[in-house]
């Protein structure tokens, strides 16, 4: 039975180097990361960082909420050169000289009257902003040659983009440029830029992965609405001006007399930055909440009952902005209870809420779940389009159908709704989800820009003229005066969206909505330079270019061809599940079978849904030989052996996408580890953890689709890739105690479909060890050497199991990662690709013959489910995840050097190497001493060289304590033993 020992005890004499690598991780804790969410934790950190033109005096015209929140928010961002707030003393005669002049801002009307000379437009729309700068003193005695910066809005909220953008503009000039135009004037494209939240009344979140609501907990609304202010500040700052803060499965009480008192107090909590509260609502609510025994729409008591409530609302919130509305869909109820259509419905709440200046978002998102999938004409994506097109201007003018992206359900990659080209009498808004249900759910790095920038752009070729959807759903292509974006963003109580460069996706669906001309590229950068580090170019190239890769990357390892995300739909939404789509009724078929795969939608042989987009569209996506090689196989059935236009064939394409694409979540890794020591601390440590993470959790999805296509068409990989892992070592093979072999489900989600689960733990037989443990053990037959081991098993919940790395017997517990705890939080309670995770052992010395073996501690549910090892040379990237230059990683500057230090050292002698972890970068001139342990004075000392690198010869075998220190703040304190035969090496990784 195995034995512990301690980090620096006894080696085996056979084993020639020790390899002992700390990592001494020092946390930098930000001043900004406190309790409080703030919308400085997004991208509204002002450090510093000013529009150089802007004079500090900042005079508001008005007194309005919303102008007064402008004033505060410049004088914020003005005084973080001060440390104060710019209103404030704090600031030297100099900074006030030089910053001198006046700031004016007001409604375009103020400014009118209070400055007739400056030429406000006169045509200045809804939320449009207007910003001059000019000579002060043409304006104001006594301004000397300072500027005069005057911020017009179109009407009160104009004002408060208007700073917004001035306080932007640092982020998207070059250093010193002044605004190409001036007056630089500004008008969003749409009128309705609304965030949907999918909150429900007891602090959960519908596909929410950040925490818990902000909004509600214990089925009212939270008393702390701080966030919500500041989360209506973050909104505001990108024009987002409408935010619905509730389920579009909606809890009918919400509209009860006392929560609608309670969200009065949210709709309070955000009118100071300009955002509306919406809430969903249930059509049946006038029978669940109102005692009437019906909700048919065209009911003259239901009528009454609606206009009633909103009466109500209006009286408690008076800038209401609306209803949203999910009816018919997903098991809600809807008019067709009745018999009446969707127009029915929108309208009855349509009619309560014009008086008031409210709208209906009536959602496009009605389908039959229940579908017969037997039915080769069956087709879900068919269903908005047969339900709405009909009733095109049918819906009152204070409706807007809300239409998802695509006709599926946010999907990997989908093409266009058809149905934006369906309406042409009625208001359209465009639904995408910022919250990544099917994309990743934030553990994974997907910038969802170039999703949306490819649907806004996407020409309808209506009448055969150019049509993007942009233009449509701005209302400009129909003339329909109200329209826009809505996106589902699902904050909650961690960091907003729980993984910091999600936070991209909510700047850019704000942006976009704005102005759907930006290009990711250009919202990606802003973003970096405001949220990760102020004009460091190298900084926002590398970030910039993991953003653009990360949607493309996601798409090939998960769902590529248009074959939709190929996760589990009748589940988590989040691994991978290639059967739970098929034999139900939900309708996300992709139809694999042996011989092809692909859903045929063509009007001549399939579903027909082809021929719902406008002739010149239908006509690309009607034949397999024009319609792009990404949608393939939404629109057709093709053999395996199919051709595409890459000149790949399908299958091959689907293997070579899975590799590629884990490759490339790999290069995230790398990409991130440069930028190490060049952004703040926590934040690269938080991404870098999210990145190693999602690099493992790629490679699941990878072998998941790769074997499940090669089992079912029994084609083999050209590459040769498909059923082959090198140095894969399966659970099932090992020499197993307690651990009992079980199948996995679905199969493809385990390496050969087979995991081992600890089901009946044993006491071992080793000192001190009390805890019942598993223990699967496999010979190792390779050549000895440096090898890093990949631990692939299922993190099941609740529970925590725990995990050892045994070799021959004995575990050692030391940083190299040979103890860990599954402690991630995944879903599903049984082992699956959700819970499928890999552990990285860098480093470990193996003799040819010797055992090396799992042993693992089950916690209540977690069973400590293990699939394989993978066994490979360190000198190669593993797993494509180095990171560590001890390991002689890519990121080592000087591989040779170090390699020399670990190669040629005899024993007994202790060596080392001090740099920077990543990075690379040797530390010189680190004093190292050596002790024995319990005396406080060395033996001896030195300093580490140019190439970080020490060494201390003629030593008798024994234990001794090394230290080093120096140079940098910290250092590493370790007690070491020397085999008379041993070598030994100290790695000093310093973070
Ligand atoms: C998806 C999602 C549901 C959600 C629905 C909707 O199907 O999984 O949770 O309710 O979309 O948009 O209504």
């Amino acid at each position: 039975m195995p034995q512990i020992t301690s980090a620096a005890a006894e080696r085996p004499g056979k084993v020639k180097t020790l390899l002992r690598k700390f990592v001494v991780a020092f946390l930098l804790i930000s001043g900004l990361a406190a309790s409080a969410q703030t919308a400085d934790q997004a991208w509204l950190k002002y450090v510093k960082r000013i529009p150089v033109f802007t004079p500090l005096a900042v005079h508001p015209l008005g007194n309005s909420l919303l102008e007064q929140s402008a004033v505060k928010e410049l004088n914020r961002n003005l005084g973080s050169i001060a440390g104060r707030d710019a209103s404030g003393p704090g600031f030297s005669a100099r900074a006030r000289m030089g910053m001198g002049g006046q700031t004016i801002i007001g409604t375009a009307d103020e400014i009118r009257k209070a400055l007739p000379d400056v030429p406000v437009p006169r045509d200045l729309g809804p939320d449009e902003y207007w910003i001059y700068i000019g000579p002060c003193s043409d304006h104001f005695n006594g301004c000397g040659e300072h500027n005069l910066v005057v911020i017009a809005g179109g009407d009160e909220r104009g004002t408060l983009y208007g700073v917004f953008a001035l306080l932007r503009f640092p982020a998207t000039a070059e250093i010193g440029e002044l605004h190409r135009e001036n007056p630089w004037r500004s008008r969003p494209a749409m009128p309705i830029r609304w965030v949907d939240e999918w909150d429900n009344p007891d602090g959960s979140i519908e596909r929410g992965y950040a925490g818990r609501s902000i909004f509600f907990e214990g089925g009212n609304v939270r008393v702390d609405l701080a966030p919500v202010t500041e989360y209506a500040r973050l909104l505001a700052s990108v024009g987002i001006n409408g935010c619905n803060v509730n389920n579009v499965n909606a809890a009918p009480q919400l509209l009860d007399a006392n929560h609608l008192k309670q969200l009065a107090r949210i709709a309070d909590a955000m009118r100071p930055w300009g955002v509306h509260l919406a809430l969903s609502v249930d059509i049946a609510s006038p029978q669940k909440i109102g005692s009437l025994k019906t909700y048919d729409p065209l009911d003259p008591a239901v009528r009454t009952w609606w206009k009633t409530k909103v009466n109500e609302i209006y009286a408690l919130i008076p800038d209401f902005a609306g209803f949203t509305v999910k009816a018919d869909s997903e098991g809600q109820p809807g008019p067709s209870s009745y018999g009446r259509t969707p127009a029915d419905a929108a309208n009855l709440l349509a009619n309560a809420l014009a008086p008031h200046g409210g709208v209906v978002l009536y959602r496009a998102f009605v389908y039959n779940h229940h579908l017969d999938w037997r039915d080769p004409k069956a087709d879900r994506a068919r269903a908005a389009y047969d339900i709405f097109h009909p009733l095109d201007g049918k819906f009152a003018a204070n409706v807007i159908i809300q239409i998802k992206e695509g006709p599926i359900d946010f999907q990997a990659h989908e093409p266009v709704s058809p149905l934006f080209a369906g309406l042409r009498q009625t208001n359209q808004a465009m639904e995408v989800q910022i919250t990544q249900e099917y994309t990743g759910q934030q553990r994974h790095l997907v910038y969802l820009a170039p999703m949306w920038k490819q649907v806004l752009d996407f020409d309808m070729r209506v009448d055969g003229q150019s049509t993007p959807v942009k233009e449509i759903i701005a209302g400009t292509s129909f003339h329909r005066p109200r329209g826009g974006m809505v996106g589902v963003a699902n904050v909650g109580r961690d960091a907003w969206l729980g993984s910091p460069l999600a936070l991209a996706n909510l700047y850019a669906f704000g942006r976009l909505a704005w102005n759907p001309d930006l290009t990711p590229e250009q919202i990606a950068d802003e973003w970096i330079w405001q949220t990760i580090k102020f004009r460091d170019p190298v900084v926002v190239s590398t970030v910039e270019k993991m953003l653009m890769q990360s949607w493309p990357a996601y798409e090939s390892y998960t769902g590529p061809l248009g074959m939709q995300t190929l996760t589990d739909i009748t589940g988590s939404h989040y691994g991978p599940n290639i059967e739970s789509s098929e034999n139900n009724g939900w309708g996300q078929w992709h139809r694999a079978d042996k011989d092809g795969v692909g859903m045929d939608r063509t009007v001549a042989t399939g579903t027909g849904f082809a021929g719902q987009y406008p002739p010149q569209v239908a006509m690309i996506y009607e034949s397999a030989a024009t319609t792009p090689d990404e949608l393939l196989l939404f629109f057709h059935h093709v053999p395996y052996t199919y051709r595409l236009h890459s000149g790949k064939t399908v299958i091959q394409h689907i293997y070579e996408s899975h590799y590629e694409g884990a490759a490339q979540a790999a290069q995230f890794v790398r990409d991130w580890a440069t930028l190490e020591g060049s952004i703040d601390q926590p934040l690269y440590e938080q991404v870098r953890d999210r990145l190693r993470y999602q690099a493992g959790h790629a490679i699941v999805w990878r072998d998941a689709i790769v074997q499940y296509f090669f089992k079912l068409s029994g084609i083999p990989d050209e590459q040769g890739r498909a059923g082959h892992y090198p140095g894969r070592l399966e659970a099932e093979d090992a020499r197993l105690t307690g651990y009992k072999i079980i199948d996995v489900t679905p199969w493809e989600d385990a390496s050969g479909g087979k995991a081992v689960s600890c089901d009946d733990p044993q006491i071992p037989n080793r000192k001190g060890a009390t805890k019942p443990i598993c223990t699967a053990e496999w010979k190792w037959t390779g050549e000895e050497g440096m090898y890093n081991i990949a631990v692939q098993y299922f993190d099941l919940h609740p529970g925590t199991a725990k995990f050892f790395l045994a070799q021959n017997g004995r575990i050692e517990l030391g940083p190299l990662g040979q103890m860990w705890t599954a402690d991630a939080e995944l879903p599903s309670p049984q082992p699956h690709g959700d819970n499928s995770i890999r552990h990285l052992i860098r480093n470990v010395w193996l003799t040819a013959g010797q055992t090396m073996g799992i042993e693992a501690e089950p916690d209540r549910n977690d069973r400590a489910v293990l699939d394989y090892i993978e066994v490979v040379p360190a000198k190669r990237d593993p797993y494509l995840v180095p990171d560590l230059p001890c390991s002689e990683g890519q990121q080592v500057q000087d591989p040779v050097s170090h390699q020399e230090t670990y190669e040629e050292i005899a024993g007994p002698e202790l060596a080392g190497w001090a740099g920077e972890t990543n990075v690379g970068t040797p530390i010189e001139g680190m004093l190292v001493e050596l002790f024995h342990p319990g005396d406080k004075t060395p033996i001896t000392t030195t300093h580490t060289n140019e190439e970080g690198g020490f060494r201390f010869t003629g030593l008798a075998p024994g234990h001794y304590r090394i230290k080093a220190s120096g140079v940098v703040e910290y250092g590493v304190d370790e007690i070491v033993r020397l085999d008379p035969a041993a070598k030994a090496q100290l790695c000093l990784v310093v973070e």
